[in-house]
């Protein structure tokens, strides 16, 4: 026993000496405008630490407004002042103007502040702008009035597209959807096309353009990319009923529930799921006329092996699958099918089953799993399918214990997310003019270069896994016996009411 303890003492010890060794290490950049954030919750917290590690002298010049007081404490320690200020449609041009000069910096971590308005007004300010999701303003997820296509991200992306063309590619930089997924899981599957290249044997390449990259991904037979996520974190104290809890924003997580689900749809796919409808005809993106929520689909982690999780709906599905698409004579000739899977911890899991079927009614209380975290992890990464060794993962493995040797009061799932924000400030910074941009447009090497220290550990790892596995042993299923990456294995069985 005292042996254990002692082992266990020099481990974290070094631990300890590692992560204090690789913040010293840090070349700090710097920064000459003033910080200002909308919104302090799990991610805006967890991001201030990281911005004094990497931009010089940011004591006393970073602001934070936050409709809520949860974050001053923290906000304070971390040398920000704190304006307890709700932005709205009518109020927020009055009261930025009231802490932004041009040249500032201004940081979206909320939910429900709209992306669009505040690149809009970065760019009159010519300030440079981030956030790690695209937000609209509130009466979007959560509105029946609105035609179903209109509340999925598909259509609120294709808005901040037509935005980036007419800002012009040279505007004050604003980079969207810049945490982990979407964010850092862009730079992960360009990192694993390099890795497959390379262990295939194939000739060393290194693509620049967009072009370049969907060559390498069909030449590699990539047919489906998912982006897998399995988080494990729990408490000591579980889930009891009326209660809905999460490792990050509840109300953002709700609002994920609550979208149809979405993916894009591949070259390597036939049959399109029923009840799918293509956004417009031949953009090879997809919407379900059901909720994310009860829409399960199979995927695999190192650490977990096979499961089941939502078909969530995220940017990086579209922005990834656009990327590497390859159109001939204006027809898509190549496109991997992109989706995420998603199995939060396991009493967001619970959560939003009773909240589905309690008829969307929240839950009266909402438990944010932040110091009470005992065990578990975040497993998040690329799974590039369809090619020579069937698939490839790559990705994070994020441990509760180190994440908190990063930032003490941040989790698994917030550290993740900061890694992605902070390789984006940064690039905002040394790149100011480079327009609207999704995190394709980022230098990979770059934001892995800077992001690697709080991913925990990075594993590359092969499986012979297919959603096949288990499948119609007990229960019949219309399975592709012959192709196990289709979206018609992926996908669970009542979508298509076989
Ligand atoms: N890309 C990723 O990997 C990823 C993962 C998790 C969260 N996110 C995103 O990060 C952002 C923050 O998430 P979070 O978990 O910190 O959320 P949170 O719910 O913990 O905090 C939200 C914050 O926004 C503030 N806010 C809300 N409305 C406001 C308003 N009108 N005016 C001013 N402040 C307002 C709240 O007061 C709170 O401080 C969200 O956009 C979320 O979707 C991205």
């Amino acid at each position: 026993m005292i042996w254990t303890i002692i082992i266990l003492l020099i481990y974290n010890k070094i631990h300890n000496e590692r992560t204090k060794s690789m913040v010293r290490s840090i070349k700090k950049q710097s920064f000459e405008g003033n910080i200002i954030m909308v919104g302090c919750g799990s991610i805006g917290q967890a991001l201030l630490p990281l911005i004094h590690r990497h931009i010089e002298n940011m004591h006393g010049c970073i602001t934070v407004l936050s409709a809520s007081e949860s974050g001053r404490g923290i906000a304070e320690r971390n040398g920000a002042q704190f304006i307890h200020s709700i932005l709205t449609p009518g109020s927020y041009r009055n009261i930025l103007n009231q802490y932004v000069r041009k040249g500032d910096f201004l940081l979206n971590m909320s939910v429900g502040v709209s992306s669009m308005d505040l690149i809009r007004f970065c760019y009159e300010k010519k300030m440079l702008y981030v956030d790690t999701s695209i937000e609209p303003w509130p009466g979007v997820f959560d509105n029946p009035m609105l035609e179903l296509q209109d509340r999925t991200n598909y259509a609120i992306r294709n808005k901040l597209l037509k935005l980036a063309t007419e800002l012009g590619s040279d505007s004050p930089t604003a980079i969207v959807d810049h945490g982990a997924n979407p964010g850092i899981v862009s730079h992960f599957v360009k990192q694993a096309l390099i890795s497959l290249n390379h262990q295939f044997g194939n000739p060393p390449v290194s693509p620049e353009s967009r072009e370049e990259w969907a060559t390498l991904a069909k030449d590699l037979n990539i047919s489906t990319i998912q982006i897998s996520e399995r988080d494990t974190q729990a408490c000591q104290r579980p889930k009891r009923q009326g209660e809905f809890i999460n490792t990050w924003s509840i109300e953002g997580f709700i609002d994920e529930l609550m979208q149809p689900a979405e993916f894009s749809f591949g070259t390597s796919e036939e049959i399109l799921p029923k009840g799918a409808h293509e956004h417009q005809e031949g953009s090879g993106t997809i919407f379900l006329k059901r909720p994310g929520a009860s829409t399960f689909a199979r995927s695999w982690t190192p650490s977990t092996g096979g499961f089941q999780g939502m078909l969530i709906s995220h940017d990086e599905v579209f922005s990834i699958a656009d990327y590497l698409t390859i159109r001939t004579n204006n027809k898509i000739t190549y496109r991997p099918t992109v989706m995420f899977v998603y199995h939060p911890c396991d009493d967001a899991m619970l959560s939003a089953l009773e909240l589905e079927g309690n008829g969307w009614v929240r839950q009266p209380k909402l438990r944010k799993l932040e110091s009470d975290i005992t065990e578990g992890r975040d497993e998040l990464g690329v799974l590039l399918a369809g090619h020579q060794r069937n698939a490839f993962w790559f990705g994070s493995q994020l441990n509760i214990e180190k994440a908190r040797q990063i930032v003490p009061y941040a989790n698994a799932t917030t550290m993740q997310v900061v890694a992605g924000a902070i390789a984006a400030i940064i690039w905002a910074i040394q790149n100011p003019t480079k327009g609207l941009v999704e995190p394709e447009a980022l230098d990979y090497k770059q934001c892995l270069t800077i992001a690697k220290p709080y991913l925990g550990t990075l594993i590359e790892e092969y499986t012979d896994w297919t959603p096949l596995e288990g499948r119609g042993k007990y229960f019949a299923e219309k399975l592709d016996e012959q192709n196990p990456w289709r979206i018609q294995n992926i996908r669970s069985r009542q979508w298509f009411g076989d």
